[in-house]
């Protein structure tokens, strides 16, 4: 048989590169993005409940309605924004799904995608299999800050989409209010859509306000924003999200959704929708990621890594121009061998693999697994 690859550039992800690794040689995996803490009792409960009332039958395709009432009112007392809730959030199965639904509701061949690297793992190959061209842009480095001078230049008339990601996984970095009125300038009569992916919503630190696109209506107007309720609570396996977008493009969106997942599992759906009823279960989530973020920095102080600015997600970014010359891909082997501990390349986040000497590592984790993996790496 003879397979044409849709991506035919495409290998193992970073991300499982190194947890393979750490599994196989016993080292502490700080690389990939997950909590190693138990998820909050009482959503597991109401999980557990859920199925027990006997909800364990299709959803309804755009997802469990309380649910989506939840999520309304949580969304307009956040960021004062009235969304319907039957016209415009749609349940999907996690986050990646969401933005790879929105690309596939806006993209025809040809078109171009203006994205910033270094980038989540997910966004150039949803581009490639839509038949649309990805077109990167490098973030400032050490601050990555987006520089929107380039963004202009690279703005042509095939371009569809821009996808903006905060705060933003690797680097932390989270968009300010400056870049919002560059947005709003960039997209201002154009019919350039807007995919924001918010998976990071409430782990924001430092006091920063998070601003979400669901704050303007001028920029939702053109928007598919999109969340993981996966990442906020502690339990990526459930691969649950949602994305909000007005009536005409959800419309579009759920065409779409309808013939892929359809709907999505109804256990947890039920269980948010009483869990989110409840402001303090997200309200506390900065205190509560800033604490470990905290924690980490102030150990790793004490190595010889370089921190850059973290302001939201649950990573950090070292510098390790102190102790090796090594490119990052090199070092992070290196780590694992010699220390024991498991992180994540940052070249691996660009396509042109371009490397600032730079690796990404992940706090959410417990205390003692922080304070083993500091120990360990203080060695180096
Ligand atoms: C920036 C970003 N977007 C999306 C996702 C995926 O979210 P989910 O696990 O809900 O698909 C991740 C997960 O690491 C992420 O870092």
């Amino acid at each position: 048989m003879q397979l044409h690859s849709k991506l035919p550039n495409v290998g193992t992800t970073i991300f499982t590169v190194m947890s393979k690794l750490a599994s196989d040689t016993g080292a502490i995996n700080l690389g990939q993005g997950f909590p190693d803490f138990p998820m909050d009792a009482e959503l597991v409960e109401l999980v557990a409940k859920a199925m027990r009332d006997g909800f364990n039958q299709y959803a309804p395709m755009p997802g469990y309605p309380p649910l989506m009432k939840t999520l309304a009112d949580k969304i307009e007392s956040l960021y004062k924004h009235a969304v319907n809730p039957e016209t415009e959030i749609t349940i999907t199965a996690g986050g990646t799904y969401a933005i790879y639904s929105a690309l596939s509701t806006i993209l025809e061949p040809g078109d171009e995608v203006i994205l910033f690297e270094p980038a989540y793992d997910s966004y150039i190959p949803n581009v490639w299999m839509n038949g649309a061209i990805p077109v990167p842009i490098s973030l400032e480095y050490p601050s990555y800050r987006i520089d929107w001078e380039k963004v202009r230049e690279a703005k042509t008339a095939k371009t569809k989409a821009i996808i903006l990601n905060s705060p933003h996984n690797p680097t932390g970095a989270v968009l300010s209010a400056d870049d919002i009125e560059e947005l709003r300038r960039f997209v201002f009569d154009t019919n350039i859509f807007i995919v924001s992916d918010e998976v990071y919503e409430h782990l924001i630190l430092d006091g920063k306000t998070h601003y979400s696109i669901l704050r303007y209506p001028d920029l939702f107007e053109r928007s598919f924003v999109c969340f993981s309720l996966g990442k906020v609570f502690h339990c990526t396996g459930w691969k649950l999200g949602y994305c909000v977008a007005p009536e005409a493009l959800t419309k579009e969106y759920r065409k779409f959704h309808q013939f892929n997942a359809f709907s999505c599992f109804t256990p947890t759906q039920v269980a948010l929708a009483t869990f989110l009823k409840e402001p303090s279960h997200y309200l506390s989530l900065p205190n509560f990621m800033q604490e470990k973020r905290d924690y980490f920095q102030q150990l790793m102080s004490a190595t010889r890594f370089t921190a850059l600015p973290t302001y939201g997600s649950y990573f950090q970014i070292y510098s390790y121009k102190d102790i090796s010359e090594e490119s990052d891909a090199v070092f992070a082997k290196e780590l694992v061998a010699k220390c024991g501990v498991a992180a994540i390349p940052v070249s691996a986040f660009y396509q042109s693999g371009k490397d600032d000497k730079v690796l990404r590592f992940c706090f959410a984790k417990k205390k003692e697994t922080i304070s083993s993996a500091v120990a360990r790496l203080a060695k180096i």
